[in-house]
C-alpha cells in the first residue's frame, strides 16, 4: 500500500517523542482557583459575570516553574505540555490580542514564559496546550458549541465567528514566536461540524510548520478522544497532525492503519479523575496502577501523558507529587524497559507485559510468582536474564517441573529452578532484561 508522504514525515518528526515514552500534562488556569475541575463551569452553565467575577485576583502566589520543572524530572517526564488557554478563555501569557490574561491580573506573571524557561532549562521538551474553544470570547458565542456554558442562554446569540478564527490563529501564532522552541502543539478538540477546516486547518499548520519547523501536533484539528481522525489511515492529510491523543483509555491493540502501520500515540490520564484542580477529588490511581499504565502503553507502542492539576496557589497538591515521586523511583531501577522501547514481538504474557528494544526483551511481572516464570514460545531463544533493579543474573533454565513444556523458556531463581524469586510485595513491578538470540 502506498503511503501519502506525510507518513514518512510523521514518523521523522515524532522519533524523539516515541522514544520518550512518558510526559507530564499540567492543567492550570483560573478553574484552578475554583478548585472544582476545569468543566464545571458547563456543566452548571454558569454565567461569563459569575465565572468571571474575580479573575483579576487570580495570584497562585506558590507558581514555582523551576519546582514543577523538578518534580517532572524526578518523576521520569522526558516532556510536559502545559494549558495556555483553556476552554474557559484565560490566558496564562502575555497575548496581544486580549485583556484576559493573567499578565492582568494580581499576579501580574507571563506563566508561560516562567514554564518554557524552567522546563527547558532542565533538559525536558517543551509543549503547550491551547483550546480550540473558548468560553470568553464573545465572537465564540454565537456559534453555539454544544458544551458552551451558554449553550441554553437565547441572548447568547451573534459574534463573528471569523473573528474568533482570527483570534485563535493570532495567538497559536503568538505562542509559537515567543516562547523560543516548542517541542509540541497541543490543541483541543473538535467535535460534529466543528472540526479541520471550520478552524482554517490548513492555514493554521501551514503558519504552525512555518514557526517552528521541528514542532509535533496532535490530531485534534481532526478529532478529540472520541475520533482520532486521518493519522490512523494510511492516508493522513495535511491536517491530521502527528500523534493521536487516546484520552483515560489504552487501545487494546495500539493504534494501527489498516494496512498496520504504526501510528504514533499517546494517552492521557488523570491521576484522580478532574484534569483540573478539583478540592473534592480524591479519587487517586495508585502509584502501582499508574505505572502499569505507562508499562501498558509502552507495550503496545504508545506514549502516557500524566496529568497534574495545581492548586490555586500554583502549587502541585502533596498526594500529586507523592505519586510521582514513586513512580520515578520505579523508573530509576527500570526506565531502561520504558525508554525507547516498543512493542515486543511476543504476545502478552499472562502474568504481566512484555517490551522490546532491538534484541533486549523486558518482561515486566505484575504478579508475585509461585516458581518459575514462563516464557511461552521463546525455547532456545533467550541469551541470558537480568533483573534490573539490582542486576541479579537469573537462570534462563528448565527444571523438572517445567519439563512438560519443551516449546517455553523459564526464567529461574536456582539453576534446576523451583523457587519464587520475585518480590513478594505485590505493588511492586519487578523487571527482567533478557538479551534475545
Ligand atoms: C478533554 C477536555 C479537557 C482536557 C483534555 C485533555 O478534551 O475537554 O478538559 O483538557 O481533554 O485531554
Amino acid at each position: 500500500m502506498e503511503k501519502t508522504n506525510y507518513f514518512e514525515e510523521i514518523r521523522e518528526r515524532t522519533k524523539w517523542f516515541m522514544d520518550a515514552r512518558f510526559g507530564m500534562f499540567i492543567h492550570f488556569g483560573l478553574y484552578s482557583a475554583k478548585a472544582r475541575g476545569e468543566w464545571q463551569y458547563s456543566y452548571d452553565e454558569e454565567t461569563r459575570e459569575s465565572f468571571e467575577k474575580d479573575w483579576q485576583k487570580f495570584d497562585p502566589k506558590k507558581f514555582n516553574a523551576d519546582e514543577w520543572a523538578e518534580i517532572a524530572a524526578d518523576a521520569g517526564c522526558k516532556y510536559a505540555v502545559l494549558t495556555t488557554k483553556h476552554h474557559e478563555g484565560f490566558c496564562l501569557f502575555d497575548s496581544a490580542y486580549t485583556d484576559f490574561k493573567s499578565t492582568n491580573t494580581a499576579a501580574k506573571r507571563d506563566f508561560v514564559r516562567e514554564y518554557t524557561e524552567a522546563f527547558r532549562k532542565r533538559g525536558l521538551k517543551v509543549g503547550l496546550y491551547y483550546s480550540l474553544f473558548d468560553w470568553h470570547n464573545p465572537d465564540f458565542d454565537g456559534y453555539k458549541d454544544r458544551y458552551h456554558p451558554r449553550r441554553n442562554d437565547p441572548s447568547s446569540v451573534g459574534g463573528n465567528f471569523d473573528n474568533y478564527l482570527k483570534y485563535l490563529h493570532n495567538q497559536v501564532e503568538e505562542l509559537l514566536t515567543n516562547y523560543g522552541k516548542i517541542d509540541i502543539l497541543w490543541l483541543d478538540f473538535s467535535y460534529n461540524d466543528m472540526i479541520g477546516e471550520k478552524w482554517k486547518a490548513t492555514e493554521l499548520v501551514r503558519m504552525i510548520r512555518e514557526k517552528q519547523p521541528g514542532i509535533i501536533i496532535n490530531s485534534r484539528l481532526e478529532g478529540s478522544g472520541e475520533k482520532y481522525g486521518s493519522i490512523t489511515t494510511d492516508h493522513p492529510t495535511y491536517i491530521s497532525g502527528d500523534f493521536t491523543c487516546p484520552e483515560m483509555i489504552i487501545p487494546p491493540e495500539g493504534v494501527c492503519t489498516e494496512s498496520g502501520c504504526a501510528v504514533p500515540w499517546e494517552a492521557c490520564f488523570t491521576m484522580n479523575n478532574t484534569w483540573g484542580y478539583n478540592l473534592m477529588d480524591n479519587y487517586y490511581k495508585t502509584p502501582a496502577t499508574l505505572i502499569k499504565k505507562l508499562i501498558g502503553c509502552v507495550s503496545k507502542n504508545g506514549n502516557m501523558i500524566l496529568n497534574v492539576a495545581p492548586d490555586g496557589n500554583g502549587s502541585i497538591p502533596k498526594k500529586q507529587r507523592e505519586i510521582l515521586h514513586k513512580i520515578g523511583e520505579w523508573i530509576d531501577e527500570n526506565g531502561e524497559s520504558i525508554y525507547g522501547c516498543g512493542k515486543s514481538d511476543f504476545p502478552k504474557p499472562e502474568y504481566g507485559r512484555f517490551t522490546q528494544n532491538g534484541k533486549n526483551l523486558y518482561v515486566h511481572i505484575y504478579e508475585q510468582q509461585v516458581g518459575p516464570v514462563p516464557l511461552v514460545g521463546m525455547k532456545g531463544k533467550v541469551i541470558d536474564a537480568y533483573r534490573l533493579s539490582d542486576g541479579a543474573q537469573l537462570h534462563v533454565s528448565d527444571s523438572w517441573v517445567t519439563k512438560e513444556f519443551p516449546e517455553d523458556e523459564f526464567i529461574c531463581y536456582d539453576k534446576d529452578g523451583i523457587k519464587a524469586y520475585t518480590y513478594a510485595d505485590d505493588s511492586r513491578v519487578d523487571v527482567i532484561r533478557l538479551r534475545l538470540k
